[in-house]
């Protein structure tokens, strides 16, 4: 199991002011020195918190890896072939959405075809890719169809539910990661995780990588990245242990 720390935050803190602090390239230092095993950011069309500067620098000095997110969109599909970061991650992405509030949608011919050859030009260049989705069958199967090396599986809405709906929302995960796997993917997971509902997913087997961000960033303003990062890795640590590493 992998931990990656998405910093988009801290630039969403800095943009505040338009200003040059809090820094996300000191903080991937620390965040790695917590046990970060990536970084990841999301290069948005609207540069409304990272910014190119940003992903270019941690290019630069990141010892882990960058996965960057980024939509199926020209300008932001050329630079990551420029740049090369060492995993990118399709995602969806509306300007007035607060955050990335779904998987991406296969289910349309015309956008599956764009997502399709993005996928190949970004692995004949030697990025490892990854498809956003939510854990839906249907979706996963079109996915493997793509020719993509993983999915991340959209965890926001077993985040959302109700303490009594989790059961149900965790077995959607456990069948898709299940699944994933059959058709030939690595399954990731992310968004919405936080330190009290973390393990559950953490503790699925089969799952290599959680992306989290916005519990990280917000625990660091209290205790600092390195630790916040530390905490995290330890209860995703202990929650895999139960399922043997
Ligand atoms: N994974 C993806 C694809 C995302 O877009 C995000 C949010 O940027 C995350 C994971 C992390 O979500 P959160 O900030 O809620 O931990």
């Amino acid at each position: 199991m992998r931990l990656y720390i998405n910093l988009d935050h801290v630039a969403t803190v800095r943009e505040a002011r338009r200003t040059d602090e809090p820094d996300p390239v000191r903080a991937a230092v620390l965040a790695e020195l917590g046990g970060a095993q990536a970084i990841t950011v999301h290069l948005r069309e609207d540069r409304r918190h990272i910014k190119d500067r940003d992903v270019l620098l941690l290019l630069e000095t990141v010892r882990t890896g960058v996965n960057l997110e980024l939509a199926v969109e020209e300008e932001v599909l050329k630079f990551a072939l420029e740049h090369r970061p060492m995993q990118a991650t399709l995602v969806p992405e509306r300007r007035e959405e607060i955050t990335t509030e779904g998987g991406l949608d296969l289910g349309d011919a015309g956008r599956r075809r764009r997502v399709g050859e993005s996928l190949a030009r970004l692995r004949e260049a030697g990025i490892k890719t990854s498809l956003f989705i939510d854990p839906v069958e249907e979706t996963i199967r079109l996915a493997a169809e793509l020719g993509v090396d993983a999915i991340e599986l959209h965890t926001g809405e077993y985040a959302n539910v109700s303490r009594e709906g989790r059961g149900e929302q965790l077995r959607r995960l456990e069948r898709a990661t299940s699944l994933g796997h059959e058709v030939g993917l690595a399954v990731h997971a992310g968004h919405g995780l936080t330190y009290e509902n973390v393990s559950p997913v953490a503790a699925i087997p089969g799952i290599e990588e959680l992306n989290i961000g916005h519990s990280v960033v917000s625990r660091a303003v209290f205790v600092g990245m390195e630790r916040a990062v530390r905490q995290m890795l330890e209860i995703v640590t202990e929650a895999r242990r139960g399922v043997g590493g």
